[in-house]
């Protein structure tokens, strides 16, 4: 049981901190994770993309340019290069020095500590990159994820469907702000692969919500960066809120 769990009538959402608790320090760095805890978030939320010499990195553009002081794509840096960009400055001073984590670093720091929902951001750009995460998950047995809360998604579908051949035990979920893929028969055809199904708020409806969970999956909605966003997902009864600010998901709700 990774989500919603039912003490009484009182239900539990999981808390999903968006690129880790990105509203207060920059995305997917060691500070705006280190945030998510400190905030006790259920789960930080990474994107997971290749440096040209094959290092699995986090950061969400598919370029530098927005999040760090270099420019150009991520997949023609070799790591050393990616390492030595400031990829905290752009967020405030007090951020300077902040470098790209590797995805194998977060795994050791973090597992076992919160959840890790890992996104493969593009991953049709790196061809392969699902059999290196999988051997990364293997390498410290969170391919049988028991008691460690591991999800893996993507917008690439197809990606997602070899990812669960790879790690079977491990959930998988399925990105879209689709409605095409909220029909009876593209879900169902999802929940032949995927534990979850994670569309943008604007497609969440109660009834997406119930015919995701007859199909015996579990549903996380995005992006939380208001209030009311985030009550409005609460209502509509989903299991995980993927969110820039886990202040405004009450972890104990
Ligand atoms: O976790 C869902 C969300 O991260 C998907 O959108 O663009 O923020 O990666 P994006
Ligand atoms: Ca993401």
């Amino acid at each position: 049981a990774f989500a919603s769990e039912t003490i009484g009538d009182l239900r539990k959402v999981d808390n999903v901190a968006h690129r880790g608790a990105s509203a207060y320090a920059p995305e997917n760095t060691i500070a705006a994770f280190d945030k998510a805890v400190e905030m006790k978030a259920d789960y930080i939320e990474i994107d997971v993309q290749r440096s040209k010499d094959g290092e699995l990195v986090l950061i969400h553009d598919t370029t530098v340019d927005r999040t760090t002081d270099g420019t150009g794509k991520v997949g023609d840096f070799m790591f050393e290069e990616l390492r030595s960009l400031d990829a905290g400055s752009w967020k405030g001073e007090q951020f300077a020095g902040e470098q790209i984590p590797t995805f194998d670093e977060i795994l050791d720091r973090y597992h076992g500590k919160i959840g890790i929902l890992i996104e493969l951001k593009a991953s049709e750009l790196y061809p392969g990159i699902e059999e290196s995460v999988a051997e990364e998950l293997k390498e410290r047995n969170l391919d049988k994820p028991q008691n460690e809360k591991i999800i893996i998604q993507s917008f690439n579908h197809k990606s997602m469907e070899k990812m669960n051949n790879l790690v079977p035990k491990v959930p998988i979920g399925v990105l879209t702000s689709s409605r095409a893929d909220t029909t009876e028969l593209a879900l169902q055809e999802f929940s032949t692969y995927a534990d979850y199904f994670n569309p943008s708020y604007g497609i969440v409806t109660e009834e997406l919500v119930n015919q995701v969970h007859s199909l015996d999956m579990k549903i996380g909605s995005w992006t939380v960066r208001s209030q009311e966003a985030a009550d409005f997902l609460l209502d509509m009864g989903v299991d995980a809120i993927i969110t820039d600010y886990p202040d405004y998901v009450d972890p104990r709700n």
